[in-house]
């Protein structure tokens, strides 16, 4: 079932759907209270800032290093690699871009997770016969396959963690293997292994390739828009001045930058259908009683294209949000980037940061202009598939240093 509008009073609708759909037991609700206080406060996210500071900052240098030599360069490859390094040293203390792992690059092991993650299952919808599909058509023995690298991933991360995590300081993984270990009851059940693997892939796929497709769409929808490419860089020049670097501070003062990250994820939000629901009680919505164990996505894609909703939904246009309080928080369901209600993303802060922070500085730092044979509408804006959906290809743009320090 694809829900793509609310009928009635729209919070209303929504709580009421969301109690019954999105399932939520003691167990969780404790596990979800730990994993925000310890990894999505606001006090952990501003703690990591260094981190995003050093990786920005590396960033940078090897933008500068293309941009010396008039060379292009790929801005899917480098987001990713940022919000890989930045994620991975923020939880688990290690980071593992471009390690390779039982013969499989980590970049390479996600991808796969995220691919099969959206793809179409038909067990999903024939619960008794669709598994015989899966079978035929390869899905099955893909999924096999990633479940198995990505568990040999997991072991060999707590064995790297053990070895090379000597400053004392307790990170994510140690807090959660220490619980393993203590036997610590959470709501009505304990913490075991497959629990920690769960929660660290809950956070890598949630984590990393929402951050960096943000940031890709952003700069492939400016660079379309010259008029707002050329505005939130005069924001940005006029607020900041001459510092070497933007800190988390200075983006309070950026707020055309921030209407740009909000229409950048009305247009292209990363996980489309959110993250689909199982019906846990029976409901009715617009006449049709829904039955429990029902699957059931959340179509914000297509909320945030609804022309009764939105003026010429198909534009790019940041000033739409200049009169109005419409924010990202899942309080307003034409934009619900990060979902709402009990499953909305806990990671919405750290996102949004992680965001605001790197859009900021590559455009404080560089000009931005497509490779020498290209022009506007060349640009390929086709979507990829999946359970998060970023460009279909890479977006590569030629960097132009106007900075000097
Ligand atoms: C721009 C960045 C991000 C976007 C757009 C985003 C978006 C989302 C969305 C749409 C959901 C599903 C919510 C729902 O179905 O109601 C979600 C879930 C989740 N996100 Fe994010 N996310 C981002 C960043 C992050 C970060 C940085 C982290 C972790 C550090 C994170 C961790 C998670 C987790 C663990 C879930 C699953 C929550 C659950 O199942 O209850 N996300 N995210």
């Amino acid at each position: 079932m694809i829900l793509d509008h609310f009928s009635g009073p729209r919070e209303l609708s929504y709580n009421y759907l969301d109690i019954a759909f999105s399932p939520y037991d003691d167990y969780w609700k404790e596990l979800r209270r730990m994993c925000v206080q310890e990894l999505f406060s606001a006090k952990r996210v501003h703690s990591i800032q260094p981190i995003k500071e050093e990786e920005v900052k590396k960033l940078i240098e090897s933008v500068a290093e293309s941009a010396s030599q008039g060379s292009t360069v790929n801005l899917s490859e480098k987001f990713l690699a940022l919000t890989v390094s930045v994620i991975c040293k923020a939880a688990f203390g290690l980071s593992f871009h471009g390690t390779v792992l039982n013969n499989n690059s980590f970049d390479k092991l996600f991808r796969e997770a995220f691919l099969f993650l959206g793809s179409f299952s038909a067990s999903d919808f024939f619960p008794s016969g669709g598994w015989i599909v899966d079978r035929l058509t390869g899905l099955q023995e893909r999924r096999e396959r990633s479940v198995r690298d990505l568990d040999a991933f997991y072991e060999q991360m707590f064995d790297l963690h053990k070895q090379e995590n000597k400053d004392g300081v307790e990170d994510f993984v140690d807090l959660l293997l220490r619980l393993e270990k203590e036997e610590t009851i959470l709501g009505n059940g304990k913490l075991t292994r497959n629990h920690i693997k769960a929660i660290l892939m809950n956070v890598l796929l949630g984590a990393i390739s929402t951050s960096a497709i943000t940031m890709t769409w952003a700069m492939s929808e400016l660079t379309r828009n010259p008029r707002a490419m050329k505005k939130v860089q005069s924001e940005i020049k006029n607020q900041i001045g001459n510092k070497s670097m933007i800190t988390l501070d200075d983006i309070e003062q950026l707020h055309y930058l921030k209407m740009v990250i909000k229409e950048t994820w009305r247009l292209h939000p990363p996980a489309p259908l959110l993250v689909p629901r199982e019906v846990m009680s029976e409901f009715e919505i617009n006449g049709y009683m829904i039955q429990p164990k029902t699957l059931l996505y959340v179509n914000a894609w297509a909320i945030r294209r609804d022309p009764e909703t939105w003026k010429d939904p198909e534009m790019f246009l940041p000033e739409r949000f200049m009169d109005n309080n419409i924010d990202a928080k899942g309080q307003n369901f034409e934009l619900l980037p990060f979902g709402s209600g009990r499953r909305i993303c806990p990671g919405m802060y750290m996102g949004t940061t992680m965001v605001e922070f790197g859009l900021a500085n590559m455009l404080f730092q560089f000009d931005w202009k497509l490779p020498e044979d290209m022009v506007v509408k060349d640009m390929d804006m086709e979507e990829s598939h999946g359970l998060t959906v970023g460009m279909k290809n890479d977006l590569l743009l030629v960097p132009v240093k106007y900075r000097e320090h």
